[in-house]
């Protein structure tokens, strides 16, 4: 599947919305393996596409052209002022009309006309509303959880109380992200029970503990009941979670891990290299999501390696969420390479920490969560 989205109007737009539910509309019509490209544009830019293609030289909203190549949909171009004038009159927000525009765009590309009579346009009307009810379902954004490792590791950098990344989390969550990540190391270089525990109590959206398969940990989470665990690999030397986890090498350990903490009643992630085989030993496992790891996209060396990590992501998040797997991601996201992962709707959730806490020195950390979620959430 490709959806590409261009924006071509005089002000900065997010399309990271539009792009995600054009994957999702695709993928309930089954139509993943079609190239639908759409265009986010003025008036005058419709206004001149209506001149040039059905001779009427003034804007609409939206207007499909279908494409006969075979693995081609067509294209979709909208107008974002039309839609916010009609947002406005409809009292709705501009993505949702967006979206409708967008749904109303699809059917017409699937060969509905309500301009061929009162039958079709009743007809389209009710494929429109059938499409807008799914796609809705889930929420169409990902989820930003934020990992407060770091304000722990300058805790302990003096070994005193300050600062608590409990009260990090209280104002993380203040800011309006969807959960807090924390990695309890076997070395407690960071995070320390106490922190885990704390956690526990005062976390009002989700609690995600990130640790290894060790029986000390499985323990440790089986007793405290984080919303969710995340399974990594662990080396005392590292300076961060340098890679995912084997879990075809480590199968058998893996799969018991898995299933002790399901007895416990907690959820299972696991923190994996975008590999296919990775993914399918992951899901034989019996966890219920996987978390791709982005570092290889993160640190590419060049544009053209960081296309192909690119790629090679939105290709295993797509894989993995075929097997039934919820996909979240994370490892080396920041400001600038968040965006172009937000805009992939296999993706349900990111878990990020450095380059939060990190601008949360100059901006403080209801400022950084709240910029990282406006990339996030593509607003
Ligand atoms: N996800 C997992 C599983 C991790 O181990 C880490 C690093 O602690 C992260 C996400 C966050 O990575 P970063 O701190 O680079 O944003």
């Amino acid at each position: 599947m490709a959806v590409s989205v261009i924006v071509d109007y005089p002000e900065a737009f997010s399309a990271t919305c539009i792009k995600r539910a054009a994957e999702r509309l695709l993928r309930i019509c089954d139509l993943s393996s079609k190239e639908l490209n759409i265009l986010l544009t003025s008036n005058e830019k419709i206004r001149q596409i209506n001149e040039k293609w059905f001779n009427r030289p003034w804007p609409t909203n939206v207007i499909s052209f279908p494409m006969d190549e075979p693995g081609e949909l067509g294209d979709i171009v909208i107008s974002i002022d039309k839609a916010r004038e009609e947002a406005e009159a409809g009292l709705t927000s501009l993505r949702n009309r967006l979206i409708e525009l967008l749904i109303h765009g699809l059917v017409h590309l699937l060969g509905e006309d309500h301009e061929l009579g009162p039958e079709h346009a009743k007809r389209m009307e009710q494929k429109e509303f059938e499409l807008r009810k799914r796609l809705f379902r889930r929420d169409l954004m990902a989820d930003l959880c934020i990992n407060v490792d770091h304000v722990a590791t300058i805790r302990q950098a003096r070994g005193g109380v300050e600062p608590d990344p409990v009260v990090a989390a209280g104002i993380v969550e203040l800011a309006g992200a969807d959960g807090i990540v924390v990695h309890l190391r076997e070395d407690r270089r960071h995070i320390q029970d106490r922190d885990v525990r704390l956690l526990r109590q005062i976390v009002q959206t989700r609690l995600t503990l990130e640790m290894a398969a060790t029986d000390e940990m499985i323990g440790i989470a089986t007793e405290i009941k984080p919303d969710i665990v995340t399974l990594v690999p662990e080396k005392r030397q590292e300076l961060t979670t340098e890679g995912g986890l084997d879990v075809k090498g480590l199968k058998q350990s893996i799969t018991e891990a898995v299933k002790r903490l399901h007895d416990a009643g907690i959820p299972v992630s696991i923190f994996i290299d975008p590999e296919r085989d990775q993914i399918e030993a992951a899901a034989r496992t019996g966890a219920e999501c996987i978390e791709i790891h982005t570092g290889r996209y993160a640190d590419a060396p060049d544009e053209d390696s960081r296309d192909r990590e690119f790629e090679l992501i939105v290709e295993m998040a797509r894989f993995a969420s075929d097997l039934g797997l919820r996909v979240h991601a994370g490892h080396g996201l920041n400001y600038q390479n968040t965006g172009r992962l937000a805009a992939v709707s296999d993706i349900v959730e990111f878990s990020i920490g450095h380059s939060v806490i990190s601008r949360s020195v100059f901006v403080g950390i209801e400022q950084a969560v709240k910029d990282m979620l406006a990339i996030v959430k593509g607003h």
